[in-house]
């Protein structure tokens, strides 16, 4: 009989590429959805798969609600990657960020064990738990120093997986992965901010893009590569929990410089701090600017990940390079706002 798995979060980024690897691996898909008044499965359609996934209602929020869920569909493994996963914005709502991420998480927990304590479940944690980080590169014994309301809700969450997996002995794991992108990222994180602002420049849609930090170094990889460790973690025969990362780190500088080189920009930078501005050598117009609207009240510098126990343990290393992936989101948004100007 086919598995079949619970994903929360399904209209985000990784439930949309963690659903299309299951569907291959032929689960049957129950995708968790938070109502919302315009809700649009576009990352799902862009995937081929909007009619494959079932679709349900779940809030983290509403414990009664998951809990009618998990007991009417009964899934042999939950995936739990819902989450207000937006550090920025975890400053202005830290009270909603820490319900969802670390509550949240709990009561998934908690209805897990409640129903059928055998499911195996997989929590979404995140290097943002490394934060002001304590050794380079992290790895899955490096402590844990989080700089945002984000990173301290998904402390919580990290922590009662933990708990679960050792006081009920479930299979709990979690996944501490670093940042991963692709075209299907939201355009509130700041590769994909830069592919669609770059497209939309070239293109004649907008004149600047404005950022904030450039110096931020983050280890970056492609979303479908990680939905591969994802799944690999509750398929392996011991709950542990495991880093997934490439091993190399680049700021935000280099990923816009290298965007604007895919782009056809020739860009040069001029002047410092809020000041400086990035320019197209080739129309002398300023394409790139600095605003403080988009610094962080405390910043995480750097990140720089050590996936050697996945590697090792279950076989997992990622297949794309930091150059490829870049070119990757530059292309596709290429390609999106190119349509959007004939539409
Ligand atoms: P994402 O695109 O922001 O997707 C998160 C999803 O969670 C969204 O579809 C959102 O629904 C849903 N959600 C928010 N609040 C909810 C609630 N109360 N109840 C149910 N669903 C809710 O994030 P992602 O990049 O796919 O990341 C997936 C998970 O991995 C998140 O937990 C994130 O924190 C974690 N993570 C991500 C990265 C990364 O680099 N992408 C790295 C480490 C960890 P709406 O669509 O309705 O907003
Ligand atoms: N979003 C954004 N917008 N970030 C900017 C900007 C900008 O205009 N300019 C500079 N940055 C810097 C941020 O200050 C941060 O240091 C870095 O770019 C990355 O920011 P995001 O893309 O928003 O991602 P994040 O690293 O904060 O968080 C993402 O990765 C985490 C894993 O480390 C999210 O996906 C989290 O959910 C995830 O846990």
């Amino acid at each position: 009989m086919a598995k079949r798995a619970l994903i929360t979060g399904i209209r985000g980024q990784d439930g949309a590429y963690l659903a299309k690897l299951l569907l291959e691996k032929g689960y049957e898909v129950i995708g968790g959805d938070r109502r919302s008044a315009d809700a649009d499965y576009w990352r799902l359609r862009y995937l081929g798969i909007e009619k494959e996934v079932r679709l349900v209602y779940i809030d983290l929020l509403e414990f009664n609600n998951i809990y009618r869920v998990i007991e009417k569909y009964k899934p042999d493994e939950v995936y739990n990657l819902a989450a207000q996963s937006f550090v920025q914005v975890s400053f202005e709502q830290p009270i909603l960020t820490s319900e969802v991420n670390a509550l949240g998480v709990l009561r998934v927990l908690e209805v897990i064990r409640q129903v059928n304590p055998g499911i195996k479940f997989y929590q979404a944690s995140t290097s943002e738990l490394f934060g002001k980080a304590k050794e380079i590169p992290q790895n899955e014994e490096t402590p844990f120093y989080p700089r945002s309301p984000y990173g301290v809700s998904k402390l919580f969450g990290y922590w009662i997986t933990r708990n679960y997996r050792e006081a009920y002995e479930m299979f709990a794991v979690n996944g501490i992965l670093f940042n991963h992108e692709s075209p299907l990222r939201g355009l509130e994180f700041v590769t994909r901010k830069i592919t669609w602002g770059l497209a939309r420049i070239k293109y004649g849609l907008q004149d600047k893009l404005v950022l904030g930090n450039l110096e931020a170094k983050r280890d970056w990889g492609y979303a479908p590569d990680y939905m591969e460790a994802v799944w690999l973690m509750l398929q392996a025969e011991e709950p542990d929990d495991y880093v997934v990362a490439t091993g190399e780190a680049h700021s935000v500088r280099e990923f816009v410089e290298q965007a604007a080189q895919v782009c056809g920009f020739k860009l040069y930078w001029e002047g410092e701090g809020l000041e400086e501005k990035g320019i197209d050598a080739k129309t002398g117009k300023v394409i790139v600017e600095i605003s403080s609207e988009y610094f962080r009240p405390a910043e995480v510098d750097f990140l720089l990940g050590d996936a050697r126990k996945i590697r090792e343990k279950l076989g997992w290393k990622p297949k794309t390079s930091f150059s490829k992936l870049v070119e990757i989101m530059m292309e596709e948004d290429l390609k999106r706002v190119a349509s959007e100007r004939r539409a």
